[in-house]
């Protein structure tokens, strides 16, 4: 599966085969994998916290109260490390930065375990505190999402939907969308043609 592939046909998961466990060989290819994301001044703040425990896996579904996260097999917490990037940019570094290092190793997750024939959904919904008293984390970081994996038991039923580009795409300046006397948005037009082309030849 080539990257555009993955990118487009990745899906949120929330029904595995609870029976199937993941290997811990793969589960340590897939972070082996992620590690490549690009992270503000390579401080590579990301920390991830493997749960295969039962019980400690119904404890997270409990505190994200999303009962369907107990049919995944693994939880992998992912964590900000706010020590090293807070001191190399102060407020912006642990406020800004921090975040969207995980965010990119999160995303690197998802894809790869899409690639490597896994199915993967982040959860972002629980109570900061509650997760980080279940998980020993530390004051110096925060919990930021849990990305439930496992083999895949029924796939969405609905198609994945998306807006078109010409809703967020503006020129030059926040809100531009080119003018309604432009329809089709020229550059909405080229660029259509360009992916069209590189298709073609791929
Ligand atoms: C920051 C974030 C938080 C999310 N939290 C939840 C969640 O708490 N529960 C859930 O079922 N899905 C959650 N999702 C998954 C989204 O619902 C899903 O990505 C979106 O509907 C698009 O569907 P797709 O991933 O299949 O393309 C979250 C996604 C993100 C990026």
């Amino acid at each position: 599966m080539d990257i555009i592939d993955a990118i487009k046909t990745r899906r949120s998961i929330r029904k595995y085969l609870i029976k199937k466990d993941v290997q811990d060989e793969l589960i340590f290819e897939l972070i082996d994998i992620a590690k490549y994301a690009p992270s503000a001044g390579n401080v590579q703040n990301w920390r991830i916290i493997v749960v295969k425990d039962k019980s400690k896996r119904d404890k997270i579904s409990r505190i994200c109260d999303q009962l369907w996260m107990n049919t995944a097999p693994v939880h992998l917490v992912i964590c900000n490390d706010l020590t090293k990037i807070g001191e190399l940019y102060g407020k912006i570094g642990r406020e800004k930065y921090s975040r969207q290092d995980c965010a990119y190793f999160t995303q690197n997750i998802l894809l790869a375990a899409h690639a490597l024939g896994l199915g993967t959904c982040v959860v972002g919904h629980f109570d900061d505190l509650s997760m980080k008293n279940l998980l020993d984390i530390p004051d110096n970081a925060l919990p930021e999402c849990v990305i439930t994996l496992g083999y895949i038991d029924s796939p969405p039923a609905k198609p994945t939907n998306r807006k078109r580009i010409e809703l967020f795409l503006y020129l030059e300046k926040y809100g531009n969308t080119g003018g309604r006397s432009m329809t089709p948005f020229p550059l909405i037009t080229k660029a259509k043609q360009i992916i069209s082309k590189n298709k073609k030849s791929r």
